[in-house]
């Protein structure tokens, strides 16, 4: 098994990012030794980076399009990237890292072979698209687990360009209009009622042909806007991701400005029924609330689809 991130290069990205900065000023913020602080660098260039050299010392002057190193410079979140040209899937990968106790990590893949999706599904993840995990370990009880599910489509739905006006459907497909552009896979791991780790699971169709893609009617940002930079993407849903997840009685007003469930009339199918009515709103850790004709009913997990004011059951 790989091991995660050195979080030097981290440290390094971060002076960098600061402006022209020395040898011995890098060596001093990074606790590095000067031998250390030249490996590093060496590093970055070979990962793309171009550095000039001031009177003041290095100066960035042109960052890769994507990878560990560009997504972690400028990232406002403390969170190491772990960059990977191909995976079975990210979630998978983040897993495995949880099990060995790392945390405050995003893995990435420009290309996902065993991408699964919710329920089971697999989940189409060719080159060009945002497929990340994002690893947490937030405080709080075993039963806020479904929060940050919802957490993770709102950084989606905040990180996308406005003009593209992406909305959520519940709990966490992200749409434009009736077309999906991405969604979420949360899994989550507890010990004594309480949580243990979060790992959010993200995929956007970013720079992909959505012909390309299986499923229904499936849209991408290439489809809605042209090709988008992928870096700066993923660094807004990392960062919105962590500060949602320090802060959860955020999570469910930022969820309901977004929404294009609420107001609409829905049929939500659990395990054990159907459920017809208006969406009426969401509930903490993110049940969804149906007005029936019979009664107001609080629905903790299924597939809810819209329907015309019209529509029978
Ligand atoms: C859904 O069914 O809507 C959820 C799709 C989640 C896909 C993402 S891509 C990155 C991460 N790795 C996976 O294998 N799945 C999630």
């Amino acid at each position: 098994m790989q091991s995660p991130p050195d979080r030097s290069r981290g440290q390094l990205l971060e002076a960098l990012a600061a402006g022209p900065v020395g040898l011995a000023a890098l060596a001093d913020r990074t606790g590095l030794s000067r031998a250390a602080v030249r490996d590093g660098l060496d590093a970055l260039e070979r990962a793309g980076f171009e550095f000039r050299e001031t009177e003041t010392g290095y100066a960035v002057d042109s960052v890769p399009a994507y990878g560990a190193g560009a997504i972690e410079y400028g990232l406002s979140a403390p969170v190491a990237v772990a960059y990977h040209d191909r995976l079975p899937s990210t979630n998978a990968r983040a897993r495995e890292l949880a099990t060995r106790g790392v945390s405050d990590i995003a893995v990435v893949a420009a290309e996902q072979t065993g991408g699964r999706g919710r329920r089971d599904r697999t989940w189409a993840s060719p080159r060009g698209g945002v497929w990340l995990s994002i690893l947490l370990r937030p405080a709080g009880s075993a039963a806020h687990a479904p929060v940050y599910t919802l957490a993770g489509a709102v950084a989606v739905a905040d990180a996308i360009p406005d003009e593209v006006a992406a909305r959520i459907k519940w709990p966490n497909d992200i749409l434009v209009g009736k077309r999906k552009l991405a969604g979420v896979l949360t899994e989550t791991a507890t010990t004594g009622g309480e949580l243990d780790w979060v790992i959010v699971g993200i995929g956007v169709n970013a720079n992909v042909d959505p012909t390309d893609l299986p499923g229904e009617d499936p849209t991408s940002l290439r489809a809605e806007l042209g090709l988008v930079d992928r870096r700066q993407l993923a660094q807004r849903i990392i960062e919105r991701t962590h500060e949602l997840a320090g802060a959860p009685e955020d999570i469910l007003p930022a969820w309901r400005r977004l929404a294009d469930t609420l107001g609409r009339r829905v049929r939500v199918e659990t395990d054990s029924e159907t459920i017809v009515g208006e969406a009426v709103d969401v509930t903490f850790p993110g049940a969804l609330v149906v007005e029936t004709p019979a009664s107001r009913r609080t629905v903790a997990a299924g597939e809810c689809e819209p329907l015309r004011p019209a529509d029978p059951r």
